[in-house]
């Protein structure tokens, strides 16, 4: 694959905006690989009995392309890289595309924890969130997925990032997995009145992908002020990622659930807190059912203790 480097704004913003859509959001070389050559060239390696029938093929293929048979190939002129470019400079580059294209590094994390900080009411917190610009997933989600129930309730639980429903909504579990949610939180006598539900992350990851540990990173002072500010009595943590984040841990769920561990704030408040399995994957997984399901009970009987 040959490609000419984008010289006008225009051509440097498309690039951008091309890569922002496709969820790229971190530069790891100076030069772009083709992963594609490299693999082929490599499984051609591999398997040299299959090479000559893919010569005449080769001779088919259109000037300029790659035959997968031929060593990895540095693309000649390749556009350049997103660490390579300030893309905040580019006159003509869309405002998301501009911002989507600051990598998200330690002075974004520093930035959410100083503004999270500040934050002395839930509306506070979510003004501030809706206005930081420094992670990337704000620019491909429709909605920034704050929170949904009751600010006051004794039951806070928390999920790891809002799907499609949710985007479109802008209130977390809205979807089928809310739905399930929904059924259990109603097995022990709750529902959307008496508990309040939120993410670990507030923006949807394009195409659902699984929040990188850089955005995690970012995303988690907003959700630790968050439940700083709600102080409930009990947390959930639905799935590991959120019990991972919010437990310094790094147990995967099926350990860690069913067993009553401590959320510290930073203002050193310690609130109980029982991992349990991810609505999502209970749908994916119905025998588990049984074992969220004694999760809630236990839950149910610490909030009776608590009254
Ligand atoms: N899964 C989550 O973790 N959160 C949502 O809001 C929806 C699905």
């Amino acid at each position: 694959m040959t490609a000419a480097s984008p010289s006008t704004p225009a051509e440097i913003a498309e690039l951008l905006a091309f890569y922002a859509s496709a969820g790229v959001d971190d530069a790891l070389e100076d030069a772009p690989i083709n992963r594609v050559a490299e693999a082929a060239a490599k499984s051609a390696e591999r398997r040299p009995a299959e090479r000559a029938p893919a010569a005449p093929r080769q001779e088919a293929r259109p000037e300029g392309r790659t035959a997968p048979e031929q060593a990895p190939e540095r693309v000649e002129n390749p556009p350049a890289p997103l660490s390579g470019l300030d893309a905040s400079t580019i006159p003509d580059a869309p405002a998301r595309v501009r911002a989507a294209a600051a990598v998200p590094d330690e002075a974004q994390a520093a930035a959410a924890r100083q503004l999270a900080a500040s934050a002395s009411t839930l509306d506070e917190l979510r003004q501030h969130m809706a206005a930081f610009d420094g992670c990337n997933l704000k620019f491909t989600a429709k909605n920034l997925v704050f929170a949904d129930g009751n600010p006051n309730a004794d039951l806070m639980l928390v999920g790891e990032a809002p799907g499609r429903d949710e985007d479109l909504e802008g209130l977390p579990f809205v979807g089928r997995s809310g739905r399930l949610l929904d059924r259990m939180l109603a097995a022990i006598g709750l529902d959307r009145n008496s508990a309040y539900i939120a993410n670990v992350i507030p923006w949807r990851p394009p195409g659902n992908r699984t929040p990188t540990p850089h955005e995690t990173e970012i995303c988690r002072p907003f959700i630790e002020r968050q439940i700083e500010l709600v102080n409930p009595k009990v947390l959930v943590n639905l799935g590991g990622p959120s019990a991972k984040t919010l437990l310094n841990t790094t147990e995967g769920i099926l350990r860690l659930r069913g067993n009553w561990r401590v959320h510290t704030t930073a203002s050193g408040i310690a609130i109980p807190a029982m991992p349990t399995l991810h609505p999502a994957y209970l749908l994916r997984t119905p025998a588990h059912k049984k074992l969220a399901w004694r999760d809630f009970l236990e839950v149910k009987a610490k909030l009776r203790t608590l009254e």
